[in-house]
């Protein structure tokens, strides 16, 4: 199977149209990736046809709805390729994710003098849940030192490994940088000592195949928009023997067995951390989205998108004035960049003006920007839509940008 860029532009209408009488060129998908129609009939159609609740009703509506939504429990299993689907928890999104780990198996497992870790370039969700859990229990946060170059420092990494570190919470690909880490390795490592290692795979699972198992993740979390599916859903991967040893975060409907005022008992798994009535319309929309994703071919995308990237890297590299943060070996979906003299907030709005859409700003990533001594960037982020053509019209704007602002 190869892949028609083409057709493919065509299953994402949004593309089509005109901001500020230019085509648009979407280059924020680090922030949000547009929806096929097979996402926008998905959620059309449930609310259509099989909008109820699901797991509680004695009637049709909700018997659809209940099935949609454990299949699409059972699609993020097979794109995870986790054991059971069980293992799925569905969450708001990466956000939530982390922070239910860092509640629930902080509670069950940390104590005062253990170590959690994270490196220096996670995004502010892989970083403020683990630093609340240690002021909670007198834990402590260990940073891995990255390059500046956005390489994390495994041989740093390999010396701080020791027996009190009970959990490594890692990016797979930074948000800020576009660095792929070595998180195989990271994991190994880390549970030669004894730790668990959580995969923050927000910016990768759109990128490339992901298969928990392959890499022996302990939990690996995921949003739903990143990956063209809709806002507000998300998921949280566990082994089930981890997540069935860990305790609810949240009490309410859905997760309960038995409830007296003596006492209740919870639901097993996935249900356990499930509490109240779930985004439905959301969890159906990122199976639809998954399943389009599924269908195409994986590994022809990433090539696809590997060489777009380096075709921006090529430009960057004759572009005047132009620094790139993020120069890491191994990168995906993500140019992060200064230009001499200019501020990211003014390039990004003056890019605006000629319908090329970027982030500007830290990118919840305010650690990694304090080491590089910048206030934030410039990024374009690619998705499996872009092209050759859209990196050109960037580098075009950034030269118009260059001749108001230089
Ligand atoms: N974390 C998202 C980003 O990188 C919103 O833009």
């Amino acid at each position: 199977m190869s892949i028609d860029v083409q057709k493919i532009r065509e299953d994402f209408p949004i593309l089509d149209q005109m901001v500020h009488d230019n085509p648009l060129v979407y280059l924020d998908n680090g922030a949000t990736t547009q929806k096929p129609l097979a996402v926008i009939e998905a959620l059309e159609n449930y609310y259509r046809k099989d909008n109820s609740n699901v797991h509680r009703g004695a009637h049709v509506l909700s018997d659809r709805a209940t099935i949609a939504f454990e299949e699409a429990r059972k699609s993020v299993q097979t794109f995870l390729n986790s054991a059971h689907s069980e293992e799925i928890i569905w969450t708001r999104g990466t956000t939530e994710s982390i922070n239910i780990v860092a509640q629930s198996f902080g509670q069950a497992f940390i104590k005062k003098g253990d170590e959690i870790m994270v490196s220096a370039m996670e995004h502010h969700a892989n970083i403020v849940p683990w630093q609340m859990l240690c002021e909670r229990t007198g834990a402590k946060l260990s940073v891995i030192p990255v390059s500046d170059a956005g390489e994390l420092d495994m041989t740093a990494f390999a010396a701080m490994l020791n027996p009190r570190v009970k959990m490594v919470s890692v990016v797979h690909v930074s948000n800020a940088l576009g660095t792929v880490n070595p998180v195989a390795q990271i994991i190994k490592q880390a549970h030669a000592v004894g730790a668990k290692v959580l995969i923050d795979g927000a910016q990768a699972v759109a990128h490339f195949t992901v298969d928990v198992q392959a890499l022996d993740a302990d939990f690996y979390v995921f949003s739903g928009h990143k990956v063209f599916g809709p806002t507000g859903i998300g998921c949280l991967y566990g082994k089930k023997e981890l997540l069935d040893s860990m305790p609810p975060v949240q009490g309410g409907g859905e997760m309960i067995e038995r409830v007296s005022f003596a006492g209740s008992s919870y639901q097993g798994l996935p249900f356990k951390f499930e509490a109240g009535t779930p985004n439905i319309c959301g969890a159906i929309g990122l199976g639809a989205a998954l399943k389009y994703l599924m269908a195409l071919d994986r590994s022809a995308l990433s090539a696809y998108e590997d060489d777009l990237l380096s075709y921006a890297h090529e430009r960057a590299a004759q572009c005047d004035g132009m620094r790139v943060i993020g120069t890491a070996k191994d990168k995906a979906g993500v140019l992060s960049f200064l230009i001499d003299g200019t501020h990211p907030a003014d390039i990004g709005m003056l890019l605006d003006q000629q319908g090329i859409a970027v982030r500007t700003g830290h990118h919840c990533a305010m650690p990694i920007m304090d080491q590089l001594a910048i206030p934030g960037t410039a990024r374009a982020s690619f998705s499996i839509y872009n092209t050759r053509q859209d990196v050109d019209a960037l580098f075009d704007g950034i030269e118009k940008v260059k001749m108001f602002l230089c």
